[in-house]
């Protein structure tokens, strides 16, 4: 399994925070934001891993990670996102480097306390399809929302006004090889942009949309000032990426 990790996007609601730098290289407690994502991709056996950038500061993430030896990478790859497209027009640009493997996609300002052990043995036990990552948080009219009947998920709303349930994706989503397929016949939404719940759903209309329930807690850590904050007290407190499971 190959890892993506998108660190694009405009951080528009981190200004003034990232009007000279990248969302994802600003401090979460004691270390840089993309360290975590990293570091979870890598708990659950990913040596494999491909960075999306964009914007000004491309550069800086080449001199943060270097090969990525650091974190016990085989291969670090990077790629350039030339305009903030959306999040499955960035996931497409991984298409030569999944080379036809299933891949694990995490979003750079995502950081989770525990770990993706049980989920990939999940994913790796499923015959095809996308496995999404779900946890319940307070505003849950700022993610794609969920809803769950019997044990499926049977809607997912991006951004809803009147969510019908607490329960949201976050940015961790496991998908089989033909996602760049589906990527490749999405049309931009609304907003202009590909949007990744439009690949998920078509997992779940075509009956292979798998998920689990994060345990500890999930820190999104660009929705706002205060999930900033939150963000880096969450880490300072508890720890992210602890393995026991
Ligand atoms: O964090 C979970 C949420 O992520 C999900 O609940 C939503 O369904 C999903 O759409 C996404 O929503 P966000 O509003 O948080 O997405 P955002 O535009 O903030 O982008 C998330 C990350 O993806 C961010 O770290 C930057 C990167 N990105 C984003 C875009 C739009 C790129 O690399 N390129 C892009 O074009």
């Amino acid at each position: 399994m190959k890892g993506v990790i998108l660190v694009g996007g405009s951080g528009s609601r981190l200004d003034p925070l990232t009007r000279v730098t990248n969302k994802h290289l600003l401090p979460i407690y004691d270390k840089p934001m993309v360290f975590y994502p990293i570091q979870a991709l890598v708990n659950v056996g990913i040596t494999d891993i491909m960075i999306v950038t964009g914007g000004n500061n491309a550069g800086d993430f080449l001199r943060l990670l270097g090969n990525g030896s650091d974190f016990g990478l085989k291969r670090l790859h990077y790629t350039y996102q030339d305009r903030p497209a959306g999040i499955a027009h960035a996931l497409g640009l991984a298409r030569d480097f999944a080379e036809g493997d299933s891949l694990l996609l995490m979003l750079g300002d995502n950081i989770i306390e525990r770990n993706l052990l049980a989920a990939r043995r999940n994913f790796d036990a499923q015959a095809q399809g996308a496995r999404v990552i779900l946890t319940r948080v307070e505003n849950p009219s700022s993610y794609g929302v969920v809803e769950i009947e019997d044990n499926r998920i049977t809607a997912i709303t991006e951004k809803p006004d009147a969510p019908k349930s607490n329960l949201v994706q976050t940015g961790i989503y496991f998908y089989d090889e033909r996602v760049f397929e589906i990527v490749a016949n999405l049309k931009p939404s609304g907003r202009g942009e590909l949007e990744i719940t439009d690949v998920n759903n078509y997992y779940l209309h075509e009956g292979s949309l798998e998920y689990d329930v994060l345990e500890g807690f999930w820190a999104d850590c660009g929705e706002s000032f205060e999930s900033y904050l939150d963000s880096q007290n969450l880490v300072a407190r508890h720890g992210a990426n602890k393995l026991s499971e």
